[in-house]
């Protein structure tokens, strides 16, 4: 798979996933975070993304979450990014802020007395003052706030392509700030950045420029949406897909196709169910930008019939990388790849097939 004259062995990538376990609220990546990453890249994927990643302090979901806020920050991704390359992937980064959702993390078994509803004393800026259901009611951005917003992604998107990210994975789904800029559900602003379509994206294309300008031509952009809110008066896939177009207009390589999390809903969760999403994006762009998809997809077939079938150019595996952060060797060889020739397992296991 190529982005911009950047090429990974293959068309598997591990999708960021918060590991919610750094260790003195400082945003820097610890031992955990090098051997998580740089086991799944010794496994065979093509492309990683490290779990998202805060702009700002308060844009973070809770204490333990990554951070590209300041420079100090830098050194620390630094060896991220060399365990990633070293095991033979493309480092890539989720680069996000949590909007309302922030100091509420989704899954918080470390967090003392925070079982649930947002962190006490933490500060939530959102487009509009309307609280995700159980948490607070975040304050809303002012035009000059959203300026600084703008910066922050700006700042950080410098710092990870100083520390090696070759790919800047804007966040713009479940819920988070970018979307909830996005859709009508959480976005109720009566000024330029809401109300049509137009409006509500001003916030996301912003950024996408920004971030864009920050990164230089060699490296690529990509920015993950939920395509839909699953919801009768949200998001829909169809506005997702003209949007789709906007974005890869401002400079947008990659777009990676989730769903939800902006309100509660009734979400038909099955194997692949967000694949048909990720195939409406594909056709808008029509090549003119590169899409993943994700969710529920966890076996090899099941993956290669989606890329056969030009659902989608690249699927990326979450869940089911946490159980088995060897999977895309594994899934080569089910395709009937000869393993060390087709798939090379690290070369330290070689007595692995002595039987
Ligand atoms: C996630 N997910 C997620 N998504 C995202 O955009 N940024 C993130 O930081 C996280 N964090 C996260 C942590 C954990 C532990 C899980 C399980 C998931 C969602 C993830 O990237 C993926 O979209 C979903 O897990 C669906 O894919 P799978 O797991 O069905 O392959």
């Amino acid at each position: 798979m190529t982005m911009r004259g950047i090429t990974a062995r293959n068309r598997l990538w591990l999708p960021p996933m918060c590991m919610y376990c750094v260790e003195a609220a400082d945003g820097v990546p610890t031992d955990w975070h090098a051997v998580h990453y740089a086991t799944r890249a010794q496994g065979g994927f093509g492309t990683i993304i490290v779990e998202a990643t805060a702009v700002t302090p308060e844009g973070r979901l809770s204490p333990m979450d990554l951070g590209l806020w300041e420079d100090a920050q830098v050194e620390g991704h630094r060896r991220l990014v060399e365990a990633i390359r070293a095991g033979g992937s493309i480092p890539g980064i989720q680069l996000g802020h949590g909007g309302r959702k922030s100091g509420t993390p989704p899954m918080r078994p470390r967090v003392p007395g925070a079982r649930q509803g947002t962190l006490e004393g933490w500060e939530l800026w959102a487009p509009s003052p309307v609280a995700f259901p159980g948490h607070a009611v975040p304050t809303e951005l002012d035009v000059a706030g959203i300026d600084r917003l703008v910066e922050a992604f700006a700042a950080a998107a410098r710092r990870a392509v100083e520390a090696g990210y070759e790919v800047i994975e804007l966040h713009g789904a479940h819920g988070y700030l970018i979307h909830e800029f996005l859709s009508p559900l959480s976005n109720r602003r009566g000024d330029g950045y809401g109300g049509d379509a137009q409006g509500r994206r001003r916030f996301p294309l912003r950024v996408v420029e920004a971030v864009r300008e920050a990164i230089g031509e060699g490296t690529v952009l990509d920015i993950r949406l939920s395509a839909t809110d699953w919801d009768e008066a949200g998001l829909s896939g169809q506005e997702t897909a003209e949007f789709a177009q906007e974005l890869v207009g401002a400079g947008v390589d990659v777009l990676h196709i989730s769903s939800g999390g902006n309100v509660p809903a009734d979400i038909p969760v099955g194997p692949g169910y967000q694949l048909g999403l990720a195939a409406q994006v594909r056709q808008a762009v029509a090549g003119g930008a590169q899409v993943v998809g994700v969710g529920l997809i966890e076996d090899a077939s099941q993956a290669e019939q989606a890329l056969a079938t030009g659902q989608a150019d690249a699927i990326a595996v979450g869940r089911a990388a946490l159980r088995d952060p060897y999977l895309p060797l594994r899934w080569a060889a089910d395709l009937g790849a000869k393993a060390w020739d087709e798939a090379p397992w690290p070369i330290q296991y070689w007595r692995a097939t002595w039987r």
